[in-house]
C-alpha cells in the first residue's frame, strides 16, 4: 500500500520525495485538518514514513493545534528550551538572543529512533522549520523496513529473537564524549544529571532488534546507536558492535532519504521502521530555528 493508494481518503495529495521514502504536500494549509482526516493522514504518514506540508504559516499555538488534532503533545525531557508560551514546543536552535542560546544547536546526533519517549512511546515527530542555512542542516531518515527487508534470509533468521539494551544513560555519555572529541564546548548539556533524571536515565529499556509495527505489521530493524549498551546474552563490546554494525549497513544509500529543507516545510515522520539523524551545517555563519513537536503513541 503507498501513500498515494491513500490519495482519496485524505484532503491533500502527496507526492514521493525519493524511490526509498518520503512524501510532500504543497497547496495545503494544515490548519485546515479536520477529527475525520485523521485517520487517513496515519495511515499516509506510517507508509510514506516521512511527510513533508510546505509553506506553512503557523503560530506556536496554532503548531500544538496541529498536534492535539493528532493526538496527544509530548514534553521534553530536558526543560530548558521548552517555548515559554507553548510548552509543548521544543526549540533546535543555534541562534543566541543577549548572549543567550534559544534552543538546543547540538539535538539529534547519532541515527537514532525517537520511539522511546518517557512514560509513553513516541509514535510521531513534527519539526517545523522557521530559519533554515542556506547549505547543510539536512535531516536525513533511513527506512529501516527497506533494510530489514533487503537482509539474506539467513541474517534475518539469525537477528530473530535478539534483544538490544537502551539506556538514556548511555546516549547521554556518548553524546558528550562526541562533542568533546569535536572540540565543542559551547553545548547546553550539562557534564552531569540530576538524581531524578539519572533514575530514568538508568532504566534499561529492552527490545527485539527485528520489530514489528503494530499498525501495519511490517517488520523493521529497531536499534539505537549512542544509546545502545549492548545485546542480551552477549558481552556488552560485542552486542554494541554488532548493532552499530547494523546500523551502518542500515543507513547506507539504497535505504536513505536526506530532507533538504525549505523555510517553513512542516515534517512529520512515524517513528516506528524509521532512523533519522540531524545533518551538520555550519554553525559559526548560519542560523537555524526549528520547533519540535511529538505525539505520543495510543498504544
Ligand atoms: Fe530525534
Amino acid at each position: 500500500m503507498s501513500a498515494l493508494a491513500k490519495t482519496n481518503e485524505l484532503p491533500f495529495a502527496p507526492s514521493p520525495l525519493s524511490p526509498v521514502l518520503g512524501a510532500e504536500v504543497r497547496g495545503y494549509d494544515v490548519k485546515t485538518l479536520t477529527a475525520r482526516d485523521v485517520p487517513a493522514l496515519k495511515v499516509c504518514v506510517r507508509d510514506a514514513q516521512v511527510l513533508v506540508f510546505r509553506d506553512q504559516n503557523l503560530t506556536p499555538q496554532e503548531m500544538v493545534g496541529f498536534l492535539r488534532m493528532i493526538g496527544e503533545p509530548q514534553y521534553h525531557v530536558l526543560k530548558r528550551f521548552l517555548m515559554s508560551e507553548a510548552p509543548e514546543l521544543y526549540v533546535l536552535s543555534n541562534v543566541k538572543e543577549e548572549g543567550q542560546p534559544v534552543g538546543n544547536a547540538y539535538e539529534g546526533m547519532g541515527w537514532h529512533t525517537d520511539l522511546k519517549g518517557q512514560d509513553k512511546r513516541t509514535a510521531f515527530t513534527v519539526l517545523y522549520g522557521r530559519e533554515i542555512p542556506p547549505e547543510g542542516g539536512h535531516t536525513c531518515f533511513a527506512s529501516m523496513y527497506r533494510a530489514y527487508e533487503a537482509l539474506p534470509a539467513e541474517r534475518r533468521r539469525e537477528l530473530d529473537g535478539m534483544k538490544f539494551i537502551y539506556t538514556y544513560e548511555t546516549q547521554y555519555y556518548n553524546r558528550l564524549k562526541l562533542l568533546a572529541d569535536k572540540g565543542i564546548t559551547d553545548h547546553s548539556y550539562s557534564t552531569s544529571l540530576s538524581p531524578e533524571q539519572m533514575e530514568y536515565a538508568k532504566r534499561r529499556h529492552v527490545n527485539p532488534i527485528v520489530d514489528v509495527n503494530p499498525y501495519n505489521g511490517r517488520k523493521w530493524l529497531h536499534m539505537a546507536t549512542g544509546g545502545c549498551a549492548g545485546v542480551e546474552g552477549m558481552e556488552d563490546e560485542a552486542g554494541v558492535k554488532l548493532v552499530l554494525d547494523l546500523a551502518d549497513f542500515a543507513t547506507s544509500a539504497p535505504f536513505r532519504y536526506d530532507h533538504a529543507w525549505r523555510v517553513n516545510d512542516l515534517v512529520m515522520w512515524d517513528n516506528y521502521g524509521l532512523f533519522h539523524v540531524a545533518g551538520e551545517y555550519d554553525k559559526q555563519k548560519h542560523r537555524r530555528l526549528i520547533w519540535r513537536g511529538s505525539i505520543a503513541d495510543e498504544r
